[in-house]
């Protein structure tokens, strides 16, 4: 599969089934995700790949735990529901839709890892440059792993449980995780975005200026 075909056929996949993936697959996807654009070659970013068993069980559930909090978070409560019970809808629905993360057969954290190069008033946007480097890592990563048959899916859901998360993973403090992503093979292949999110999607012509902003193609 070329990359073109992988940039269109990526999707995100929630579901894993238990096939290995094999670790000159996992090193290989790891060497092409490091070969992602890095301001000024600063290479500020890591992986961690997670393979023990153990580990990735409490990867799952702090994913888990993340995801009960997003949801509550984001999704408004039914009527006549109190704060409580609304925090244990997110808690189910969050079990619902990613309670087969704690099969996955591996997990790849995403790392931002400061080098400090900037002079330190420059700070916000030296960090600015690495999140966007490991944005592009991510995202080489993803495209790769469709190109060999395998699914990820970009997640942020750790941010909610991020302190549980650094600790599991020894980081060390000033080392940040934008994103992480389970790996594997997908159950099946979602073909196409769900009806709610394509409902939503902006055509493309909308989002590209011509010479100048609000000179769209779609006005053309
Ligand atoms: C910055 C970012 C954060 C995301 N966080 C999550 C997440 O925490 N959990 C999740 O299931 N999907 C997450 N996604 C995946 C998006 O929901 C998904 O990319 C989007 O719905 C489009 O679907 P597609 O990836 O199949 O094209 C995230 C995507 C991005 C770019």
């Amino acid at each position: 599969m070329d990359a073109i075909e992988a940039i269109r056929k990526r999707r995100s996949v929630r579901s894993y089934t238990d096939q290995p993936v094999a670790d000159a697959d996992l090193d290989e996807l790891c060497r092409l995700a490091l070969l992602a654009p890095t301001g000024g070659m600063s290479q500020s970013w890591g992986i961690v790949v997670v393979k023990d068993p153990e580990t990735k069980l409490k990867v799952a559930e702090i994913v888990i735990d993340g995801g009960a909090e997003y949801f509550a978070m984001m999704r408004p409560a039914q009527e006549g529901t109190t704060a409580e019970e609304h925090k244990a809808w997110g808690r189910e629905y969050a079990e619902q839709v990613l309670g087969s993360y704690r099969h996955v057969p591996v997990w790849l954290v995403g790392l931002l890892v400061p080098r400090h190069l900037f002079p330190p008033e420059e700070a916000e946007n030296e960090r600015t440059a690495d999140m966007i480097s490991v944005g592009f890592m991510m995202e080489n990563l993803m495209v790769a792993a469709r190109a060999k048959g395998l699914g990820t899916v970009p997640t942020v859901f750790h941010w909610w449980a991020i302190d549980e998360l650094k600790s599991l993973l020894g980081l060390p403090d000033d080392v940040e995780v934008p994103a992480l992503t389970p790996l594997g093979y997908p159950t099946e292949w979602p073909q196409g975005l769900p009806p709610r999110l394509q409902e939503i999607r902006r055509p493309w012509q909308s989002l590209v200026h011509e010479d100048r902003w609000g000179n769209t193609r779609a006005d053309s």
